[in-house]
């Protein structure tokens, strides 16, 4: 059984044998982004070499990059406790190309580190790509590399914006994404049961962003290098790789968890939930340079 250190580790080793740089994590508070409070994405820290406003030092990038989404376009901050693997905080596992490989490197790396590296059966797994509209075409390259890299095509799913879209926020670099879901096994919730359902039978575990346009309220333009930005959450695949529950019952949280429960106060598990993850927000937050205050 991995646990998250292991995850993390195998992950950044993974792309470092692939020519990728390993990098830290930018702070979660961002001192030099009038538009953003907190980093809610690990493009935050490449979002001038994506823009092609300064030059990559590496081409090749891979992290392991603090998260916080409490506000904007990204907010969990109401799911948590409320559904069992939302976390304001989270670790996002990226593999980052900053002008370099594209859709066919991305997906077949991916592919051959889910399954040869995490040992995940590929017969478990499903993938979901882009259907075009008046922005950007139908991602039949990314359907070409999946089918080439082992899922068959009655695991591969097209979807619109909604799903297969991606941006930081109302503006900036964005792209069509392929997303990776795992089958819990957890029962189908109808006949037409697939990944876009939330039922809990299918867990996103990864995406693949193709991040190759710029929206502005201007509209959509293509930008001048291809990139690719992943983000595969830490606290989901420890949580799955070691079949429990919730990350509530990973390492992540198990101590602290164990902690609250000697608490009277906090008698019921949602309760528990919200203020150990809050709790690790909070430090991570204050650990990296912000300070509470009554405003
Ligand atoms: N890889 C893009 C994101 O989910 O943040």
């Amino acid at each position: 059984m991995l646990t998250a250190n292991e995850i993390r580790d195998s992950f950044v080793k993974f792309f470092e044998s692939k020519g990728h740089q390993i990098v830290p994590s930018a702070p979660m508070v961002i001192k030099d982004d009038p538009t953003l409070m907190f980093t809610n994405a690990g493009m935050n820290q490449f979002k001038d070499i994506i823009l092609g406003n300064h030059p990559a030092k590496y081409k090749r990038v891979t992290d392991s990059q603090k998260c916080l989404r409490v506000s904007g376009k990204h907010n969990d901050l109401e799911e948590v406790g409320h559904d069992t693997y939302h976390h304001t905080m989270f670790e996002m596992l990226g593999n980052w190309s900053l002008g370099d490989y594209f859709k066919k490197e991305a997906i077949a790396m991916s592919y051959k580190f889910l399954t040869e590296e995490l040992g995940i059966d590929p017969e478990k797994l499903s993938v979901t790509c882009f259907a075009g509209d008046a922005d950007a075409p139908k991602d039949i390259e990314a359907f070409e590399a999946w089918k080439n890299a082992g899922i068959p095509e009655e695991r591969i799913y097209f979807y619109g914006k909604e799903d297969n879209w991606w941006i930081a926020g109302e503006e900036g670099p964005c792209g069509p994404d392929t997303e990776m879901y795992l089958d819990t096994g957890k029962p189908a919730c109808s006949e037409n049961c697939q990944p876009s359902c939330n039922c809990g039978k299918y867990v996103e575990i990864w995406n693949n962003v193709f991040m190759e346009y710029y929206k502005s309220k201007d509209g959509i333009k293509k930008l001048e290098q291809k990139n690719v930005d992943t983000g595969l959450g830490l606290e989901r695949m420890a949580m799955l790789l070691q079949k429990v529950e919730t990350p509530f019952d990973t390492e992540l949280f198990k101590p602290v968890m164990e902690e609250l429960e000697k608490l009277e106060k906090i008698d019921d598990i949602k309760s528990r939930r919200i203020v150990a993850e809050h709790l690790r927000s909070s430090i991570m937050i204050i650990a990296d340079g912000g300070r509470p205050s009554n405003i």
